[in-house]
């Protein structure tokens, strides 16, 4: 049970129909404390490549909208695959049009990581990318506990996308619950 209301946003950094993170992002809202809600942000591919000539015209509304949504929120739960060691290119595509928006909406927000990967490490390498990015976004990354879903494929029903797994459930209530007091503490309602 949280303290005051927590409305939270999800955003995914895949566009696979069947991604495990999607599935991941998906199980939030059951995983959620009492006074918790978590809805999902537009998807990553609904803004276009970054372009400073595009942006020079006006900002799409499709950035606009993501951006609003991060601001109206009292954080965002990125939720993403790791690509080559590090960050995919859409989500950081993603995050690249929000840091030129003015009133930057990762600006002193609190941001919860969380990756899924079949590879045993689940994505961790991509967290500490990540971590490099929201530094200078001045978002407030929340630490420990890290959720890192190695051997996604064995913890998420293929037929359902479902996250299955009890014990990676588990450990996801637990960060949900630290990070909604790292919330409440940081930022002031
Ligand atoms: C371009 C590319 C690079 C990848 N690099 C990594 C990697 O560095 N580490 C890792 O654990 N998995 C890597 N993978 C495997 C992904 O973890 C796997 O495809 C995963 O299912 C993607 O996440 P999704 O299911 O949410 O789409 C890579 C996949 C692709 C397509």
């Amino acid at each position: 049970m949280t303290d005051r209301s927590l409305h939270l946003v999800t955003l995914v950094g895949s566009l696979r129909k069947k991604s495990y993170n999607a599935a991941v992002a998906r199980a939030l809202p059951d995983l959620a404390p009492e006074g918790m809600s978590i809805t999902p942000l537009p998807s990553v591919g609904s803004v276009p490549h970054y372009d400073a000539d595009v942006q020079a015209e006006g900002f799409p509304e499709s950035v606009q909208a993501l951006g609003n949504a991060i601001r109206g929120a009292d954080g965002v739960i990125i939720i993403s695959p790791e690509y080559n060691y590090s960050v995919p290119g859409v989500l950081k595509n993603a995050i690249d049009w929000c840091s030129r928006l003015p009133d930057q909406p990762f600006r002193r927000k609190p941001v919860l990581i969380q990756s899924a990967s079949p590879g045993v490490l689940g994505g961790a390498r991509m967290q500490y990318h990540l971590r490099q990015i929201l530094v200078f976004l001045d978002a407030l990354a929340f630490t420990v506990p890290e959720v890192m879903v190695g051997g996604a494929a064995g913890k998420i029903d293929e037929a359902t996308g479902t996250l299955t797994d009890q014990g990676t459930r588990d450990f996801i209530t637990k960060q949900l619950k630290a990070f909604a007091e790292f919330v409440q503490r940081v930022s002031p309602g």
